[in-house]
């Protein structure tokens, strides 16, 4: 059902839009660099935003979504979704940032295609191993198509939103 695969998606999405409000401090890779010069990740890979996104999206799918998925008929998120559809959202952020590095784009830079499906990659995958029972209750290939089709309108849209009002330095 596609109304199940959006809610089901909705952890994902805060996870990774959350990152930009914790972001700041030490980044993952410590300020490492390959031997051509360029960074592992880069500054906008930081462990406060990693753990405040991770920790936001948990906390959107257990507290906030959960008590009102019964009343319209959506499955429960499990604690192993939950941490599957967050932290899985943020390692394939973090992946892209390293396949950006790699390619030579600096921070910041705009990797179309990329930049809106890492995380939805990365949380699709990650929730599958996770939780396999809640994964094939919620996903199949038709609803797994739908999502890839809406994310990026609605990552594009919040990055939009997000750079008008200040809290990115990027639209995207
Ligand atoms: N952020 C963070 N830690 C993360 C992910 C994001 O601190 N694990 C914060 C950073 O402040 C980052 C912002 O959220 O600048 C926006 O995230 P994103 O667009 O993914 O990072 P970029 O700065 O564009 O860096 P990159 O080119 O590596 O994607
Ligand atoms: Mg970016």
């Amino acid at each position: 059902m596609l109304v199940a695969a959006l809610w089901g998606i909705l952890p994902a999405y805060v996870a990774n839009s959350s990152a930009v409000l914790w972001g700041g401090g030490t980044p993952i890779d410590l300020g490492s660099r390959f031997p051509d010069g360029r960074r592992v990740l880069g500054d906008g890979k930081t462990f406060r935003g990693f753990v405040g996104a991770l920790l936001t999206g948990g906390a959107m799918a257990l507290l906030i979504l959960n008590p009102l998925s019964p009343a319209l008929g959506l499955p429960r998120f499990t604690v192993a979704a939950a941490a599957g559809l967050s932290g899985g959202a943020l390692l394939g952020d973090v992946g892209a940032s390293f396949l950006k590095r790699r390619i030579g784009l600096n921070r910041g830079g705009m990797a179309p295609g990329l930049d809106q499906l890492d995380f939805l990659a990365g949380a699709l995958v990650a929730t599958y191993l996770a939780d396999p029972a809640w994964f094939a209750a919620v996903y199949d290939p038709a609803s797994i198509a739908f999502v890839a089709v809406v994310t990026p309108l609605v990552h594009v849209s919040v990055n939009l939103f997000a750079y008008k009002v200040g809290l990115k330095e990027e639209p995207w």
